[in-house]
Parts: C-alpha cells; structure tokens; sequence
C-alpha cells in the first residue's frame, strides 16, 4: 500500500480538517488567523499541503494552476530532480557566507519573492503582510502590478528592498504614472514582464470560474477599465486589458529613458533575446516561464538557463524563477550561473497558511535548506557554487 503525502500529513493531523472554504469563492477573503491543529509545517511540501485548507477553491486554483496540460509546471520541478550533487568532504563549512552584492546593494541571501498577483486572495492582509514577511526573513520582494494592495501601502510595511514588477500598460501615460509612483515610494528595481503579451489557456481557471471576489481589487490600476482578460474559452478576444500585446524592444528603450531604475527583464527563455535584452540596456534578465501559467511545452527554466547565461557573458546579473522548492534547487540554479533566485508559489502558501510570519517561514526553511546543501557539498560561499558542484 502507498501512502500519500498528504494522507500522511492528515494522519499526523497537520493538514487542518474541516477547514476547507467553501467551493463558490464567495466571500473569499480567508480568515487570518487559523490555527493549524498539530505540527508546524517543517518544509515548504507541507505549506502546499496545507495551503488549500485556507484559500478559497477559485483562489487555489489560480494560484497553483499551469497552462493547458501543465507539462512546463511539471517539468520545472523534474529537471531539478534528474540533477546531480557533486560533494566535496573534509572542507571547513564552519563559516558559510551567503550574502550577495545585487545592483550595488548587500543581500544576505539569494533568495527574492517573485510577483504574484492577487494577495488578498490568500490572506485578508495580502502585499502588505507579504512584505512584512520578506522583511522578517531578508528578502527582497518584487511586488505585481496586479497586486491589492497600494505601491504605497507596501512601501509603508516593508523593511527590505521592494522591487516592482510592471506590466506596461496599453495606456503609456498610466504606466508612466506608475514608475513614477515606485520611484517615489522608493521600490529600487523596475522588473517588466515579457513573456505575457496574452496569458495562456488555464483550465483550472476556468473550471473554478475564476474572478476576483468583492473586495480584492487591483489596487495599483484604479481608474483603468479592468475588464477580465479573454483568455478563456468561448471569450471572444484572446486579449486582456490589462496587457499590452502590442509591447516590443521600442518601449523597453523608452521605459529607461524614463527611470534611472535598474530596469529587468522577466520571462526570457533564448540567447537571442537574451543578446537583445543587454542591447537595450536591461539591468538584468530574468529566466521564467512563469511559472508554467503562459506557454505549455516550453522547458523547464533551469535548462534555459545555461544559454542565456552564456550569452549574457558576465555582463548584467541573471537569475532565474519557477519550480524551486528545496534548498538544492538553489545551489543548482547557482551552480548553473544563477546570480540569484526567485520563488513564486511557495509563499504565496506561507500566506495562506500564515500570513506574514508563514512568508518568512518558507524563505527561512529555503535558505536552512540551501546552507545545509552549501556544508555538503564543501562550498561556503556562493562564488564558491560553480557547475563542478554538478554530476555530470
Ligand atoms: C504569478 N506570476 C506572475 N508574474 C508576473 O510577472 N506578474 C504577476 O502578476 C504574476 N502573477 C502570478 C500569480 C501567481 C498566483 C503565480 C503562481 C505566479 C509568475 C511568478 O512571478 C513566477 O514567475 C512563478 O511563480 C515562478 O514559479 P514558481 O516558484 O511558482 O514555481
Ligand atoms: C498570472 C498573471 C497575473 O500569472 O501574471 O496569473
């Protein structure tokens, strides 16, 4: 007899019983304060387990959901797992050293929160537990154009480097408006996102009638006609409006004209667009399929990896997002040129299940797991996590 993880964890009475929300996404923001009635969630396995008990059924559908048949979702997680560690012994991991420099500044981990829409769908206090938490746990956090709560609100609550995420909007004049305000709300990065010109097919979506409840609001695009996006079936346009498909390498030249930000790329996957982004002056590129939530069938973002790396020859920082999970994805995603990494999902269930302290939960059980995985395998700095950490 197999027995599944999460029949495990309800037997060892950590996934919380009877606690599921009702089906219908009514009403859907979730109560704060559950109490998880048996042990506290010891990897971030456990927050995936645990997360449905405290989301609405619509709101972990999307959140959890890939595009048409999720095989880019899955392949993220199964290309970390066919990789091998190569562990050195006998060295002196007494001193591990984690801290990174990013765009002039010291982190002290690589690991940053990518941008996820909708907080408020996970936790009543949504952006602004989230960068609560980021701040509890060292983490830089790159907040979503679609997020529901304000630049500003989230600018009052963190205590870590935010960074914002656009999505520049067909309305030129409004994007401008919203780079100036991350700029004055003091956000230290722009992170435009450039593989969603359209979103793709996610059934998961569409089969749990996915919208937003009363009360969750994009917050940051008040005043622009939000109509839901036309990605699913029978709708007549494949278009949002919310999204430009009409952006090209022209508006990435003028968004530098207009920010002294450091401006990244998110969603590049080639070389080609890879030599085309350090071209057009991109601070940095960020490797993401998003996820697996736009293009099925792309591969997963740690095997992009190494070709955009070697095309952008040392010269901006890249680091990459989607399926990491386990402390030695981290070193994994390092060892492959990686400057840093990005996790999505993860924390968006550390909300769920905890608002801001399970944010900070999640990214402190990554980075134990990654010092653990850096002691090893003999390295203690990430200089020291280069591809011979890899079995090849
Ligand atoms: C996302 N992602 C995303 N990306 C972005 O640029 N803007 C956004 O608003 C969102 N929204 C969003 C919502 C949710 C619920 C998810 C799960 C993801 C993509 C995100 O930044 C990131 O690329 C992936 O989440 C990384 O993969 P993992 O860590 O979730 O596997
Ligand atoms: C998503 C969009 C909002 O992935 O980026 O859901």
């Amino acid at each position: 007899m197999t027995i599944t993880r999460r029949g495990l964890l309800r037997s060892t009475g950590l996934l919380a019983g009877g606690t599921v929300l009702s089906a219908d996404g009514v009403g859907a923001t979730p109560s704060p304060a559950k109490v998880v009635d048996g042990p506290e969630p010891a990897d971030v396995f456990d927050y995936e387990q645990l997360a449905p008990g405290y989301m609405t059924a619509m709101a972990w559908e999307y959140a959890a959901g890939g595009a048409a048949d999720e095989l880019t979702l899955r392949w993220n997680r199964e290309s970390y797992e066919r990789m091998r560690l190569r562990p050195r012994v006998l060295v002196d991991v007494s001193q591990l050293d984690t801290r990174l420099t990013l765009f002039g500044r010291e982190l002290p981990h690589p690991i940053l929160l990518a941008p996820t829409a909708y907080h408020k769908l996970a936790h009543a206090e949504g952006e602004v537990a989230t960068a609560k938490g980021a701040g509890a746990a060292g983490a830089t956090f790159v907040l979503s154009t679609s997020a529901t709560a304000t630049i500003e609100e989230v600018a009052q609550a963190a205590t870590q480097p935010l960074w914002f995420q656009l999505y520049v909007q067909p309305d030129r004049e409004f994007t401008r408006a919203l780079v100036r305000r991350a700029e004055a709300a003091g956000y230290r990065a722009l992170v435009v996102t450039v593989d969603t010109p359209v979103l793709g097919p996610r059934y998961r979506e569409t089969r749990a009638k996915f919208t937003l409840p009363p009360g969750v609001e994009r917050a940051n695009l008040r005043g622009l006609n939000t109509a839901t996006g036309g990605h699913r079936p029978g709708e007549a346009s494949i278009y949002s409006a919310l999204l430009d498909p009409r952006l090209t390498w022209k508006e990435i030249e003028w968004l530098r004209g207009e920010t002294r930000l450091p401006v990244l790329l998110k969603g590049i996957l080639t070389a080609e667009d890879a030599a085309r982004a350090v071209e057009v002056g991109a601070a940095g590129i960020i490797v993401s399929n998003h996820g697996g939530r736009n293009l099925d069938t792309v591969p997963a973002t740690i095997d992009a990896l190494p070709e955009v790396v070697a095309r952008a020859g040392g010269r901006v920082p890249v680091l990459v997002d989607g399926g990491i999970r386990r402390g030695t994805d981290i070193l994994k995603a390092i060892a492959t040129g990686a400057t840093a990494v990005l996790i999505g999902r993860p924390y968006v269930y550390g909300l769920a299940v905890g608002g801001a302290d399970g944010v900070a939960r999640v990214v402190n059980i990554l980075r134990r797991e990654f010092e653990m995985a850096m002691a090893l395998t003999g390295r203690t700095s990430l200089s020291q996590i280069d591809s011979t950490v890899l079995w090849r």
